[in-house]
């Protein structure tokens, strides 16, 4: 269907496509050599999940999860529907360009996102129609954030773009090929944890610490993600040594920005590697 590489097809917030360039450097080497298995258990845009299935042919399988439903909904549907997902992206697409063509386009425009907004929260579509609806608010929401109030209800403001790509028809075909090696979970991270054998590699990205009070975007799902859950995590990363299993962990450097951020310090001890 396609000869193009796979790459993420949503904006998210602390995608990490930067991050590509040290994880490679940490991968031991025999590792990515052999058959393995990948697992990003905080998959959200998959920035090195693509990277991975990309680079790695001998990779054998990959395991994604997010807590957050309605993304899980576009990975699966495009890993399952991908035809039925582009006929309605193209509709979404062609509706919002037109209007750059008419009188008071910005007006026209918002008021269109508003109503597939509105429509998306009441998340009484079809799968399929649901995950379109997404895609469509991620490509021409406010910064392509993604936040949700304490009842799960999607609040990012209009964005404002003359004629964004709401169907990359070619990139769903690469992901659709591309995720055909993985298996696509949704709940909590540690549900991942029996889907890994020997040669197994983890890549966690959760949720940052807040660098400060003001700067604590970490609402990608209606739950937060605090100072308790970066301790939990912190000791499913412990038992994911134990059993012996490669991982590599990203967050926030509070420690560099406050001098008196001690959080780390006094609950990370260092792990046995
Ligand atoms: C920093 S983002 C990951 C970004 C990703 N690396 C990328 O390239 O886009 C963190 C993700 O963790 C998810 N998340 C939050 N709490 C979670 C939990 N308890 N279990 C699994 N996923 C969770 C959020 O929905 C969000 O997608």
């Amino acid at each position: 269907m396609t000869d193009k590489l796979a790459k993420p097809f949503l904006k998210w917030a602390g995608g990490k496509t930067q991050l590509i360039e040290p994880i490679q450097r940490f991968l031991p080497k025999s590792f990515t050599e052999s058959n393995f298995t990948y697992i990003e258990p905080f998959v959200g845009s998959g920035a090195i999940l693509f990277w991975v299935l990309n680079n790695f042919p001998s990779l054998k399988k990959a395991v994604i999860n997010d807590v957050n439903e309605d993304l899980i909904n576009v990975y699966k549907t495009i890993a399952t529907q991908p035809n039925e997902l582009i006929s309605i992206l193209k509709i979404l697409e062609n509706e919002y360009h037109f209007f750059e063509f008419m009188e008071n386009s910005e007006e026209n425009k918002k008021h269109y996102y508003n109503q597939k907004r509105i429509l998306y929260n009441t998340r009484s579509s079809e799968k399929s129609t649901q995950a379109a609806l997404f895609i469509f608010l991620n490509r021409t929401c406010f910064n392509g954030l993604y936040r949700v109030n304490s009842k799960n209800k999607f609040n990012v403001p209009a964005g404002r773009y003359k004629k964004p790509t709401i169907c990359n028809k070619d990139n769903i075909f690469a992901v659709h090929e591309a995720l055909k090696k993985v298996e696509i979970l949704c709940g909590d991270y540690e549900k991942t944890l029996p889907l890994a054998n020997e040669n197994t590699f983890f890549y966690l990205d959760p949720p940052y610490k807040p660098l400060n009070k003001t700067s604590n975007f970490n609402s990608y799902a209606k739950d937060e993600f605090g100072d308790e859950e970066q301790i939990r995590l912190y000791n499913f990363c412990k038992k994911l040594d134990n059993l012996g299993y490669n991982w590599i962990l990203s967050n926030s450097d509070v420690k560099g920005k406050a001098e008196n951020e001690d959080f780390c310090f006094t609950n990370f001890k260092k792990t046995t590697k």
